[in-house]
């Protein structure tokens, strides 16, 4: 197994865990190409290491678990290409949700855009008190483009992700909890949390516990998610979207046109 990951500190131990820790920190961890791709790997590897019976997936430093896409990158992104890089984070996502083994977020701090969305794609999440969840992209300009208008619909319903996702607002770990985006939130380290979890959840059958979490998730379907990234790479070509990256970049508030 490749471990010289540059974004990303793998770590196995002896009782079947993994944990995947996103290490930026100096960027809160913020996806960019090469974290999204060591992600992938990561997963890929992890999917066939027949020692892993459960993963963890978390971020460096206790400021964020993940705080979005890399917004520099994203800037440079038009019609075509930011469709291709929606569909590329839905599909490293996706991975991670068909992982056969169990994954748990372990959020702490900022879990904004592509954060949310990551810690969506796993299969339960635990919260620390500090957690701040958001959708933040209609106020770049853009929309959720890695399966967070999809999933978060899923999880905590329609009305309520709409709410979210429209008003780009941030909500802390209690309205996380009451909404039931989070399974639970801790005063110490969700990653401890997130072990007890696995070590309570792996003293059952192992073959059923992988197909109870094939079961719950066979009710989604996935077209939805083709309409998200074609509309994340129509807006990528818009006057807004250049005007709400840059005013992000140059720590600015936006001025929006609706072109
Ligand atoms: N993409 C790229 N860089 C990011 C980033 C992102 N999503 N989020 C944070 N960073 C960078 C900042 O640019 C800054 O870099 P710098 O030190 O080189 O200037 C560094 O991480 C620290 O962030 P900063 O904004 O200074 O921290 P803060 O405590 O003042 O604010 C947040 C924290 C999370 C509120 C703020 O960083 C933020 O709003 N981030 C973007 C969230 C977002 O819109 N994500 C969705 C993207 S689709």
């Amino acid at each position: 197994m490749n471990q010289s990951y540059k974004t990303i500190i793998f770590e196995k131990d002896d009782h079947g865990v993994a944990t995947v820790t996103i290490n930026r920190p100096d960027k809160l961890n913020a996806l960019n190409d090469e974290v999204l791709n060591e992600l992938a790997d990561v997963f890929k590897a992890i999917q066939i290491d027949e020692d892993i019976a459960a993963v963890i997936v978390t971020g460096s430093g206790k400021k964020a678990f993940v705080a979005g896409a890399d917004i520099k990158e994203l800037r440079e992104l038009d019609d075509r290409s930011g469709r291709m890089a929606s569909q590329k984070g839905q599909q490293i996502f996706q991975l991670i949700e068909d992982t056969r083994k169990l994954v748990i977020a372990a959020v702490n701090g900022y879990a904004l855009g592509g954060g949310a969305e990551l810690a969506m794609a796993c299969h339960l999440r635990i919260a620390g008190t500090n957690v701040v969840f958001g959708l933040p992209e209609v106020g770049l300009g853009l929309i959720p483009g890695y399966g967070g208008t999809q999933r978060l619909s899923r999880i905590i319903g329609r009305a309520r992700a709409l709410e979210m996702i429209l008003t780009a607002k941030q909500i802390k770990a209690n309205e996380a909890m009451e909404l039931g985006l989070v399974n639970d939130v801790v005063d110490g380290d969700p990653v401890d949390t997130a072990r007890d979890l696995i070590t309570k959840i792996l003293k059952n059958g192992p073959i059923a516990i992988q197909n109870a979490i094939k079961a719950v998730y066979h009710s989604d379907h996935h077209s939805g998610f083709q309409v998200e990234a074609d509309l994340f790479g129509q807006l990528c070509d818009t006057e807004d979207f250049i005007e709400g990256t840059s005013a992000f970049l140059e720590k600015r508030k936006p001025e929006f046109k609706g072109k």
